[in-house]
């Protein structure tokens, strides 16, 4: 598996990548990546004079790289469904839900092939207004507040772990545009090495208006870096069709054309593929949706078969369907949860007509209550420990982990079964006898008046437990500000513990076979949230919620969500329909309702 943190459901049937064994994370943990030495790279002919580029990247400290301004928080990732394609012996890949920068600091080192990534660039503009989105807003503009130097550490900070995260033979593909190209280019240079740059790519991409004051930007820039010396490259697998002009030329054997050469070319560095409009077949109404083409090249020449692709700005999810096509593994994150069900259900569509590995969603950060509760007793415990920075140890009967030397025990996932006296006097017993300790931690959701009694009693006797309550506090409360925020200020727009929506439809039959499908009474649960997305299955298996075409994507419509949707059965009788309901603070549900159509 490749994530240190494993996620919390059953792992018995095989995992993404290659479990790690608990030493090589330890190393990992504290594992940084070094950077090259600056003047090494920018030795250029005497006549050049300095480049003023011996430095680190833009907010990296010496010591603790970004650490510093980004420190680390280790959370858990909850699996919050497994999408299944009924081949559980393949590992499944996985789609994350979260800020990439703290999802891939959980990844272990020197695991990934390619990198594929499609940060906002810069532009001033926020792309996710579309779907008003607060969770996205806000991560932009704070983003952006320190202007271009801001935006640079942001980045840097997320390019220094996925050159960890890269094997050595691994690449990395960065698309931007003329926004920040030439100042992230300058950043790259310092973290990948001058040398290891590899092509500036064009992706002319000629739709769009045309300016009349200036020349029309027509083009972005994708700057390929390999990690290393070695590196994927098969340009024979992406060859370029040479145009119309050159192909006569060769045929009429014209001054400067060589016969010898075929219809097709190696590939060059300028790459003219149509931008997806509004026309375009594989569109899935995904702002700064990237075409399939564009990614086939990048995948085809720079990974093999079976190799892992990552892409942690997926958005749509481009990477994982091409990916998915050309037969390799993928992991993918964003950090807007309608990515992730757009994502999901472009997935699906796609896998409906192939047998393939299975998927995981996990989330980061943001917790699901409900799921927690639903969680087998293995799953629970792993959660709570890790949720508590505690250490895992998974063969020590009723140490379930430990938190540095002090040994901890989880209670039942139900919050309706407190731990009893007699379990606190077993706890105890055996950390005594087993380990020779006299103080144990115990976490639960509750403990019984006895179970305190108990405790309180072995105090007398030199033998402390501790009881821990696991608290369901409410995001927006005042306790969970003074709590944990003021303990914890960088908790602050990372930790969240939501609640799914409520999901009320109203049902209107409009015409023979045809009803109007009405949410807007539908409310979120999270305070100051509200609903941005519905999607529906009208035809639900009862197992896997598979969107009909046409109803995944129900974004903005004139500043607000499409809650009304009129659908066309094709024939009467009783049907299974699912829709699926999500707020802007993760918040998700999907209600299954039954209509007798006439
Ligand atoms: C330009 S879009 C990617 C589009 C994608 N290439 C496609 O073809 O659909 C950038 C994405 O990065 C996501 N994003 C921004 N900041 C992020 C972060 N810190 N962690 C994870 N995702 C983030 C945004 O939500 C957005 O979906």
């Amino acid at each position: 598996m490749i994530k240190k943190s494993k996620p919390h459901n059953s792992r018995s049937e095989g995992e993404v990548f290659r479990e790690l064994n608990k030493e090589t994370e330890q190393k990992e943990e504290n594992m940084e990546v070094s950077l090259p030495k600056q003047t090494e790279f920018f030795k250029t002919p005497t006549r050049f004079g300095n480049i003023p580029v011996d430095e680190l990247p833009l907010g990296c400290d010496p010591k603790e790289q970004y650490r510093k301004i980004y420190p680390k928080i280790s959370l858990p990732f909850q699996v919050v469904e497994r999408v299944s394609f009924g081949h559980s012996d393949l590992e499944p890949n996985q789609l994350i839900f979260g800020d990439n920068l703290h999802v891939m600091r959980a990844l272990p080192s020197n695991s990934i092939d390619l990198i594929y990534m499609d940060p906002p660039f810069f532009s001033g503009r926020n792309y996710n207004v579309v779907f008003g989105d607060q969770n996205e807003v806000r991560s932009f503009t704070d983003i952006w507040e320190g202007g271009m130097p801001g935006y640079l550490t942001w980045l840097n900070a997320r390019l220094l772990e996925m050159k960890r995260l890269l094997k050595p033979t691994g690449s990395i593909y960065v698309h931007l545009d003329w926004h920040a190209s030439h100042y992230v280019k300058v950043e790259l240079d310092k973290i990948f090495g001058y040398e290891n740059f590899q092509n500036e790519i064009i992706w002319f991409y000629e739709t769009g208006g045309l300016s009349k004051d200036r020349f029309s930007r027509k083009h972005d820039v994708i700057f390929w870096y390999s990690k290393g010396k070695e590196k994927t490259f098969h340009g024979e697998r992406v060859m370029e069709k040479r145009s119309d002009e050159v192909l006569r030329r060769l045929a009429t054997g014209i001054k400067g054309a060589t016969r010898s050469e075929g219809e097709y070319r190696h590939p060059t560095d300028v790459w003219r593929i149509p931008a997806i409009n509004s026309m375009a077949k594989e569109r899935i109404g995904y702002p700064t949706q990237k075409p399939e083409e564009l990614l086939e090249k990048i995948i085809k020449s720079s990974s093999n078969e079976g190799d892992i692709v990552a892409d942690f700005f997926c958005g749509g999810g481009t990477t994982a369907a091409v990916a998915q096509r050309l037969g390799r593994r993928w992991i993918t994150c964003d950090i807007s949860k309608i990515a992730i069900s757009v994502m999901r259900d472009r997935l699906l569509h796609l896998n409906q007509l192939r047998n393939t590995a299975d998927f995981l969603i996990e989330h980061w950060g943001v917790y699901e209550v409900p799921e927690i509760v639903k969680m087998k007793e293995g799953e629970f415990r792993e959660f709570i420990i890790e949720a508590y920075n505690g250490r895992l140890s998974s063969s020590e009967g009723l140490i379930h982990g430990y938190k540095q030397a002090t040994p901890i025990f989880v209670g039942n996932p139900s919050q309706d079964e407190p731990i009893t006296e007699k379990q606190v006097i077993k706890f105890a017993e055996y950390i005594v006898k087993k380990r020779g300790l006299h103080q144990g931690e115990m976490i639960a959701w509750g403990f019984t008046p006895e179970a305190k009694n108990v405790a309180e009693q072995l105090r007398a006797q030199h033998l402390a437990i501790d009881f821990v309550k696991i608290e369901l506090i409410p995001i927006e409360s005042e306790q969970f500000k003074e709590h944990i925020v003021s303990k914890h200020p960088e908790y602050k727009n990372l930790l969240k513990f939501v609640l799914p929506p409520e999901i009320r439809v109203i049902i209107k039959r409009a015409d023979n076979l045809e009803y109007e499908f009405d949410v807007s009474e539908s409310v979120s649960l999270n305070s100051g949230s509200k609903i941005i997305n519905v999607q529906w299955d009208f035809d639900y298996n009862g197992k896997q919620f598979v969107s009909t075409s046409g109803y995944s994507f129900i974004g903005m419509k004139n500043e607000k969500p499409n809650l009304k949707v009129v659908y066309k059965f094709q024939s009467a009788g009783g049907k299974t329909i699912a829709c699926r309901v999500q707020d802007d603070e993760g918040g998700e549900k999907i209600r299954i309702i039954r209509v007798d159509v006439k």
